[in-house]
């Protein structure tokens, strides 16, 4: 009698001690609570169109990419905290049903250097001390929608010259000023522009003089790498094709959520992830290029010379790849990057809701760290660093998106702009321009 009330009291005390379910109140345990770092403030909420990238002007403007398809409108700009509206008009975008095109049974994405096709990715250059440019928008317009049959299963058709193209939109009088596009010797049909960065200062080698932009193609195909392209006379080259530090990883099976990620596309055995080289971002004097693949852990820069080396260098290409750094290992993919003007190099890396940061600067210690991290940073897409110091991320839950995940949209609206204040003062880099 006595052993078995000794026992009934032990376990009554045993469960009333204990916390069940995910209610961690009541607990004397240590709890991760998912967050550190600065404060994260909501800007903007996305109840329509999902967002891709993003970029802040100076005068507090945000500008918005979403991936086409099916929406109306690729390019837009936030109007209130909860809308957006085309940018710098629904006119430029070109109907759904003229995106993609079909020749000798092969899917292309439409030719017309003219409209906005499918943008990806916006950066913000600021008025140039080195050239007549103003306040510029640069929009990065893949050429390549991704269209669905009948059946719904999606794909991406590829890309013909002309449609993937780099425009300026000088944001002073809200006007497309100049375009670029590419040979098909460049912009291969399977490449996708995925980022892009810039370097106006005159000096540069390899260029005319009037600046360069140096494009990420991520390729899922198979061969990603950079594009240089030099803005005074139009020219462009790749470099780093296949470099095993621009490859995506192996196989690579990510955490989102805490859950093994499998890449599940309806019409498709199941599959990994296959982008490559995705978030780059230069260093404060332009010299270094840092960038990593978005399905590999590993951080690698390269010096900007040698990506501006040009193909009448027979050993351009050799030297570009014995000049890559590895920085190791970060503890994560990495998505887009930014940079700001104390020479951190901030990689959104959806896998731990968090941007890690790694120290470029002659302060660094070799090692990334933690700069925030917060359960509301659901897939962070795109960065911008505004005038304010403070960083913006696009947060819009990528893998829970039907093409993804066997058709099924799991995401649930709003998708959102965050922000978050950069540490010691840090703002956006604007000694290039
Ligand atoms: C969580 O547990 C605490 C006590 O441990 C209780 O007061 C509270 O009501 C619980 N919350 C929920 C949502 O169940
Ligand atoms: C979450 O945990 C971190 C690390 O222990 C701590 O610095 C932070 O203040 C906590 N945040 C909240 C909201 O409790
Ligand atoms: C936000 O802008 C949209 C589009 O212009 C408009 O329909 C909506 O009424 C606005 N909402 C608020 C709260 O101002
Ligand atoms: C565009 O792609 C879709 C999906 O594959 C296809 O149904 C449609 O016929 C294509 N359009 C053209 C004009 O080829
Ligand atoms: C807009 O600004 C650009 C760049 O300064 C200039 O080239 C262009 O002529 C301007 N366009 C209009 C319509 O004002
Ligand atoms: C590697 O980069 C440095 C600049 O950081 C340059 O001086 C050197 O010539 C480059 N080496 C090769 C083989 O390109
Ligand atoms: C260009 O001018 C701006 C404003 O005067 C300055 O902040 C910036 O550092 C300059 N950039 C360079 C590369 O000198």
């Amino acid at each position: 009698m006595l052993l078995q009330s000794l026992v009934a009291l032990a376990f009554a005390t045993l469960t009333t001690a204990q916390v069940t379910y995910q209610n961690f109140s009541g607990t004397r345990l240590r709890v991760d609570n998912g967050t550190y770092g600065p404060e994260i403030e909501e800007v903007h909420y996305y109840y329509d169109q999902w967002p891709i990238g993003i970029a802040v002007a100076s005068d507090g403007r945000i500008f918005t990419t979403y991936t086409r398809g099916s929406y109306r409108y690729t390019l837009g700009v936030v109007v209130n905290e909860t809308a957006e509206e085309p940018y710098p008009s629904l006119a430029l975008n070109l109907p759904v049903n003229e995106l993609n095109t079909t020749w000798h049974g092969i899917a292309f994405g439409s030719d017309n250097a003219n409209a906005f096709i499918s943008v990806q990715a916006l950066y913000i250059t600021p008025p140039s001390n080195y050239t007549s440019r103003p306040e510029t928008l640069w929009v990065l317009d893949t050429g390549r929608p991704t269209v669905h049959n009948a059946q719904g299963d999606p794909s991406m058709p590829y890309a013909q010259p002309g449609g993937p193209k780099l425009m300026a939109i000088s944001l002073a009088n809200n006007t497309i000023y100049e375009t670029f596009t590419f040979p098909s010797t460049v912009h291969y049909p399977s490449s996708y522009l995925n980022d892009l960065r810039f370097d106006l200062r005159p000096h540069l080698s390899g260029t005319s003089g009037k600046g360069i932009a140096y494009l990420v193609d991520s390729s899922n195909e198979g061969r990603p790498g950079f594009i240089m392209l030099d803005l005074g006379t139009g020219e462009s080259w790749r470099r780093l094709t296949q470099d095993i530090s621009v490859l995506r990883g192996q196989q690579d099976v990510p955490s989102y959520q805490g859950r093994p990620f499998y890449f599940r596309q309806s019409g498709q055995p199941v599959n990994w992830q296959q982008e490559g080289l995705d978030g780059l971002q230069l260093t404060t004097d332009g010299e270094r290029a840092f960038y990593s693949p978005l399905s590999t852990n590993v951080l690698y820069s390269i010096p900007t010379a040698n990506l501006r080396e040009r193909d009448t260098n027979p050993t351009a290409e050799l030297d570009a790849h014995s000049n890559v750094s590895s920085h190791g290992q970060r503890g994560g993919n990495a998505n887009g990057f930014e940079g700001d003007s104390n020479g951190l190099i901030y990689q959104l890396i959806p896998e731990q809701n968090a941007i890690y940061a790694f120290d470029s600067s002659k302060r660094g210690n070799g090692q990334t760290q933690g700069f925030v991290r917060d359960p509301r940073i659901i897939w962070p897409d795109g960065a911008s660093i505004g005038a304010d110091g403070f960083v913006y991320m696009n947060i819009n839950q990528l893998p829970f998106q039907p093409d993804w995940n066997f058709g099924v949209d799991t995401r649930t609206h709003p998708g959102a702009i965050l922000r978050a204040k950069l540490p010691n003062g840090g703002t956006k880099v604007s000694t290039l321009y």
